[in-house]
């Protein structure tokens, strides 16, 4: 979402004439989007912008900003800390950017603006306009709605992202159609829960937009994230059979394996439950990739409870997963709560967990080791460019990179019969998996570029 949101901001200053520089001692203006889902992701931004300071004395022209969580939670209290900036700007405050930078430049003067609108009228449509010009790209981002009424008891995002509020399913088509016909050829619909879409508003359920994305000719593939398990519908789970287009992955944070942790995070749902939605996955689509996250050493986490979100790990098998250390966050409710966990035995649970895990995302990519699988090409691998740059014979060595349905990162050459000039990306391809790695695949294109298998 932060990347998405981070795209967002630089689409809306091209019209300013702003173009991305890689060294900030060449900027003009520095925008610091920010995360405030955890403690650490807090403190990376003040740390930032404590280096950030060198480069403003050097430069008092330099036009400084804060925009996304942290600055909305923090507000005008960030000036305290970090008196040098030029613009506080929230979650809801994209679309005004552009008009903010116009004053900052004229006026000199300094912005805060971290109003957040409930409602429809939070949604600022301005900001999901396609970018023509960025036509290198395979796969994009599409906002399906905003914000999040779950209230799971560790979490800052209903504070920072606002209720929640779904764009209207007419738009989202309209802007998908807009990104296939500049090149688009895979969305990754983005919530905070895809599967209460449209329940507030009364507008069509997540599975029916899904449906309706699946029509949009041109387009080859549709991903989502996130879905909370307790609103995981039985219509969502057959799309994966129906839809030729939504791919075999879901990403269903389950948080914890215990019951008693799961209560006190407010999470609606016991492990049992959760299991029984991974079976039905499983059934209804074989070869669904499936990931979560996992917070450990939540307030009051015993060893015991622990171990039990070790054993869900053991049972569910996941491709993959994000495991954080607990951290308190500004209004969420656990922050009060007692009995909290030290920072040694967090650290212990998670290098444990995370152990275990690595075991199953080697075994899940070794299991495709010998298959097909067919692969949306994203262009050349970023180990390939790097060669070229220095390389006599730019055609050896060629490796391209994609990922599966399943949402696994395979690098591949071509095979001897394929032209050394043709361009694979944004094409479904198959290739034959030659070698597991711990994060990617390795494999050989073995058919014709125009006869995929799926
Ligand atoms: N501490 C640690 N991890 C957290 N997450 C959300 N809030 C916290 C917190 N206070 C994790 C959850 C969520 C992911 C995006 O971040 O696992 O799914
Ligand atoms: Fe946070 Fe829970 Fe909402 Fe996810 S569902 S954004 S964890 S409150």
């Amino acid at each position: 979402m932060n990347v998405y949101d981070s795209e967002q901001i630089s689409k809306g200053l091209k019209p300013l004439q702003y173009k991305m520089t890689s060294s900030p001692e060449t900027a003009d203006l520095i925008i610091v989007n920010t995360c405030a889902i955890r403690e650490k992701a807090e403190q990376k931004v003040f740390s930032f912008l404590g280096r950030l300071a060198r480069l403003k004395r050097k430069k008092p022209g330099l036009i400084l900003g804060v925009g996304g969580c942290v600055a909305q939670q923090e507000g005008l209290n960030i000036l305290k800390r970090v008196p040098y900036l030029d613009l506080v700007f929230g979650t809801h405050a994209i679309g005004r950017l552009p008009g903010m930078i116009e004053r900052i430049e004229a006026k000199k003067c300094r912005i805060v603006d971290v109003e957040m609108p409930e409602g429809p009228e939070g949604i600022d449509e301005s900001v999901f306009s396609v970018d023509t010009d960025d036509r290198d790209r395979v796969a994009s981002f599409v906002t399906i709605m905003q914000g999040c009424d779950n209230y799971c008891t560790y979490c800052v995002v209903p504070f920072v992202r606002g209720r929640e509020v779904s764009r209207s399913p007419e738009k989202i088509v309209g802007e998908i159609r807009g990104l296939v016909e500049s090149g688009i050829k895979e969305v990754t619909l983005l919530g905070q829960n895809v599967n209460s879409f449209g329940k507030k508003e009364g507008l069509c359920s997540f599975s029916e937009l899904l449906s309706l994305i699946n029509e949009i000719d041109g387009l080859l593939r549709i991903r989502f994230t996130t879905s909370h398990p307790k609103d995981l519908s039985d219509d969502l789970i057959y799309a994966f059979k129906n839809l030729d287009k939504l791919c075999s992955h879901i990403h269903l944070p389950v948080q914890s394996g215990s019951d008693r942790v799961l209560k006190r995070m407010n999470r609606k749902y016991s492990s049992d439950y959760y299991l029984a939605k991974v079976d039905k996955l499983r059934n209804i689509c074989s070869d669904i990739a499936i990931t979560s996250d996992f917070i450990v050493g939540f307030p009051g986490e015993t060893e015991d409870d622990f171990n039990e979100t070790l054993d869900l790990i053991k049972t569910v098998q996941y491709d993959n997963i994000f495991a954080f250390k607990y951290s308190d966050r500004p209004n969420a409710p656990s922050a009060l709560f007692r009995h909290k966990i030290s920072e040694q035995d967090k650290k212990d649970r998670l290098i444990e967990l995370l152990k275990l895990q690595k075991y199953y995302t080697r075994r899940s990519n070794e299991l495709l080791v010998g298959s097909t699988q067919s692969i949306l090409v994203e262009g050349l691998s970023k180990k390939q460019v790097k060669t070229d740059a220095n390389s006599e014979n730019i055609h050896q060595n060629i490796q391209w990179t994609g990922r599966t349905s399943t949402n696994k990162i395979v690098n591949f050459i071509p095979n001897n019969d394929t032209s050394h000039d043709e361009n694979f990306s944004g094409k479904i391809i198959n290739v034959r998996i030659e070698k597991a790695l711990s994060h990617s695949l390795q494999g050989i294109l073995i058919l014709d570029s125009r006869s995929p298998i799926r």
